[in-house]
């Protein structure tokens, strides 16, 4: 049996920047992930980053091509009712949000865990968590034909939303929190340039539609669709002149079009574990939480958690701090919440409920011009979505 300090379930980008924080600490870690690396790296989603997701990659020592390649975003548009609104994230928050995609965060760290010469287990199937509500936890598992198991002193459940971490904790020890909406979001990426230097949200009659970025010559849009609805029927020339309909008229003249390189429809949910601990089992990103994309929050809450994490890991090894290890649930979850309550609302805020009535309509419309026309409304959203403090590890 090999044994090392901590096991992290899942290469996502939760499990390899927390392996890659570990690592550089001197803390060994094995990595464990059922796909390949190929497919790992090649999963198109999130892309807009907190100031906190950011210097949390600079800590990790993948900063540098995020920095080079970056967009740094002073604030972005919603538009309602054929009026557009900008937030001045940067003067109401003091912060800028910067877009690199996921899919780049992936390589960088998936280049680093290899330049580090780390233990990564890809293709590691039937992946088994044991113990963990004691002082000795194992996992085992299968890799390139082989029964395999590590004992080890933690386990960090970076496996999503649906691995096998959250699902071996007793069912009678966590409650669950879930919101599902009646809608989901078509999405493609196309090489072609931005319809805007900034990101426009738009809130039109025929449903919600999103433009956004991942690099000059790079665009990511988005339209709310019914559940429903299949990829299959969207050819890009109809999501073309969907997207078209629903964003302000002289944003989409300005639109370039061009054959999408992914186009896939994603419902919206949002999800809360509570305890993120169980004994030395501790749940991570996606495994723990979900929110809908409208606050783009999803990425930022890995970063977030993975820090928390991180730092109390290094205090538990470095100074024997084992009372901290029970902090790490409490102090994610209050950032947590405060995250979904914000997806939810922003989700509210911009999108079309096909069950809504005329009463809560104009309850929508009334939240738009208020949150859009009042200092206190603008600054709420900006402080926001440029993200929430973290919590100091005392
Ligand atoms: N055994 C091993 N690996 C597993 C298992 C399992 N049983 N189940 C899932 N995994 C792997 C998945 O293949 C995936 O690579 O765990 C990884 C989880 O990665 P993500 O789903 O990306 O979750 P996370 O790393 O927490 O990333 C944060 O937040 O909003 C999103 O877009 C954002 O995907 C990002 C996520
Ligand atoms: C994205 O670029 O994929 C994106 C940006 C902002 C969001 C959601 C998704 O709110």
């Amino acid at each position: 049996m090999t044994r090392t300090q901590v096991v992290i379930v899942g290469a996502g980008p939760s499990g390899l920047l927390l392996s890659q924080l570990l690592d550089r600490e001197g803390i060994a870690t094995i990595v464990l992930e059922r796909q390949a690396q190929r497919y790992v790296e090649a999963r198109i989603r999130a892309g807009l980053l907190e100031q906190g997701t950011v210097d949390l990659l600079i800590e990790a020592g993948v900063g540098e091509r995020l920095q080079r390649e970056c967009l740094v975003h002073d604030g972005f548009e919603m538009a309602f009712e054929g009026r557009v609104h900008r937030i001045d994230l940067k003067g109401l928050a003091g912060k800028q949000v910067t877009i690199y995609g996921q899919t780049e965060i992936q390589k960088d760290l998936g280049d680093a865990r290899l330049a580090a010469g780390s233990d990564l287990r890809y293709e590691a199937s039937n992946v088994a968590i044991h113990d963990f509500g004691g002082a000795r936890p194992r996992v085992t598992f299968i890799h390139q034909g082989r029964p395999q198991e590590l004992e080890c002193d933690f386990v960090a459940g970076c496996d999503g939303y649906h691995g096998v971490c959250r699902a071996s904790v007793p069912a009678d020890a966590v409650r669950t929190y879930e919101r599902v909406y009646p809608f989901g979001w078509l999405g493609i990426i196309a090489n072609v340039r931005p319809v805007a230097h900034e990101l426009v949200y738009a809130n039109h009659e025929r449903g919600f539609a999103l433009c956004s970025m991942r690099s000059p010559t790079r665009s990511r849009y988005y339209v709310q669709v019914g559940l429903e609805e299949k990829v299959e029927d969207w050819s890009d020339e109809r999501f073309w002149e969907e997207l078209k309909r629903r964003i302000p008229e002289d944003v989409a003249a300005r639109l370039v079009t061009g054959p999408s390189l992914e186009k896939s429809i994603a419902p919206l949910r949002s999800f809360v574990v509570e305890p993120m601990q169980y004994g030395r089992l501790f749940l991570v990103g996606d495994a723990a939480h979900i929110v809908p994309p409208t606050g783009a929050k999803g990425l930022n809450l890995a970063a977030s958690d993975v820090s928390t994490l991180y730092r109390i890991l290094l205090r538990v090894y470095r100074e024997g701090r084992t009372d901290l290890l029970a902090r790490y649930s409490p102090i994610c979850l209050r950032r947590v919440w405060k995250a979904e309550r914000f997806s939810w609302w922003m989700t509210g805020l911009l999108h079309r409920f096909p069950d809504t009535d005329a009463f809560g309509r104009r309850i929508q419309q009334s939240e738009q011009d208020y949150f859009t026309s009042t200092p206190a409304g603008l600054t709420t959203i900006a402080e926001n979505y440029v993200g929430l403090p973290y919590e100091p590890i005392e």
